[in-house]
């Protein structure tokens, strides 16, 4: 069947996964990727599919109401996959304001626009929202959060994300709107921007600077690689139920050290350093403020209703991350400009 779908955030991280699956996996569908192309977007990630004829690139933002109205008349969306959004904890705590406007007043515009382009006929619609686990809060030792957990959000980050799903959930109930939302946990793989802890920290093992671990590297996170997001929203958006939330996970928790120790191990093997070098450059930075302890996901609804799981083990996984990052130093390079520095600069080495 044809179709064709709205992809907003598709020059981001997992974005260009969702876009790169879609476009090979269904070459009857158009696909429109809607970017802003803030700091985080990187047409880059999407060389090899950006000629393909099932393709569409609109730089825009989600928070120009005009525009977002003008793309449904223009390409008369059957679906929206919402990806775009402010993403990073750390930064979100130096300018929460960004974040509430992309990701809060952002996703109100789709919602409105899917609305009235769709004039409340929602056969064959659907609106999926991507979401974060970290809506839930934080846990202690014990326990995973699961699709029924009471929302606790603790970050500007969090509490955007958390405010966008309670807006897409009220679009739900009151105008019927056909939207499905999935709240998953920490991805890894290619392509993601390096501010974030594995991409930061491979690429500091390989220049041999600190790698910066907050606090006493305690908290837990629990991982999935980005291609097995990419698979469950796949899944989700083709047999997921209107109305219904399923949370994605890997499975995998690590503490920071735990993992930045695993890190430390395979790059010392692939750069030819004697095991224990790169480990050396573990530096105990101030800790993030309000950080959350642990994350950890419950994900047997979707295991069980839609038959997902994850494709490769933890192992697998970052083995091919850390292969990636090594191999593309010139996407790191290029990404790694005047603005990036400046980041880093305020975020770690003027603390
Ligand atoms: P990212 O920061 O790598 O990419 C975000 C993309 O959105 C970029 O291409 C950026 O240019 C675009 N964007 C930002 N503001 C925009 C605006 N106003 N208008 C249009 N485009 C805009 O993020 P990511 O890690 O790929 O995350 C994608 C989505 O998945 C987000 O909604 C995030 O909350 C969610 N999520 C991420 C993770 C994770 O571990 N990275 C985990 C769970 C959920
Ligand atoms: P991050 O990749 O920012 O994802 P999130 O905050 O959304 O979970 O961080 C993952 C974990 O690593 C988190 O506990 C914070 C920690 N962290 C560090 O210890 N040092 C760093 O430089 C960064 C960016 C994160």
């Amino acid at each position: 069947m044809q179709k064709t779908i709205l992809i907003t955030g598709g020059a981001g991280f997992i974005g260009s996964h969702v876009i790169r699956l879609f476009i090979n996996k269904y070459p009857d569908y158009k696909i429109v990727n809607l970017d802003a192309l803030t700091y985080a977007g990187n047409l880059e990630n999407l060389e090899d599919i950006s000629s393909k004829d099932n393709y569409r690139f609109e730089k825009g933002d989600i928070t120009d109401a005009e525009l977002v109205n003008t793309l449904f008349k223009k390409y008369a969306f059957d679906g929206v996959i919402h990806l775009a959004a402010e993403s990073h904890v750390d930064r979100s705590i130096s300018d929460p304001g960004t974040f509430i406007k992309t990701n809060i007043l952002g996703t109100v515009n789709l919602l409105n626009a899917a609305r009235n382009f769709w004039k409340d006929n929602f056969e064959n619609k659907r609106f999926y929202h991507i979401s974060t686990d970290e809506v839930y809060g934080s846990l202690g030792n014990e326990g995973f959060f699961s699709e029924t957990t009471a929302y606790d959000p603790r970050s500007p980050y969090s509490a955007s994300k958390a405010s966008s799903d309670h807006l897409v959930r009220a679009y739900l109930h009151t105008y019927k709107l056909p939207v499905v939302i999935t709240n998953c946990s920490n991805n890894y793989g290619p392509n993601q921007f390096p501010e974030k802890l594995i991409p930061l920290a491979i690429n500091n093992i390989k220049h041999n600077k600190p790698i910066p671990i907050y606090g006493k590297g305690e908290n837990i996170r629990d991982w999935l690689y980005v291609i097995d997001h990419a698979n469950a929203v796949d899944l989700v958006f083709h047999k997921g139920k209107n109305g219904e939330t399923y949370n994605i996970g890997g499975n995998n928790e690590r503490t920071n050290i735990a993992l930045i120790h695993k890190l430390c191990e395979i790059a010392d093997r692939k750069l030819g350093r004697k095991p224990g070098v790169s480990s050396k450059l573990i530096t105990f930075v101030k800790d993030r403020a309000g950080h959350d302890l642990r994350y950890a996901i419950d994900s047997s609804k979707i295991q069980n209703e839609l038959g997902w799981k994850p494709s490769v083990t933890f192992d697998e996984g970052i083995e091919k991350t850390i292969e990636w990052y090594l191999q593309n130093e010139g996407w790191m390079n290029r990404i790694i400009d005047g603005s990036y520095e400046k980041y880093y600069e305020n975020q770690y080495e003027k603390r």
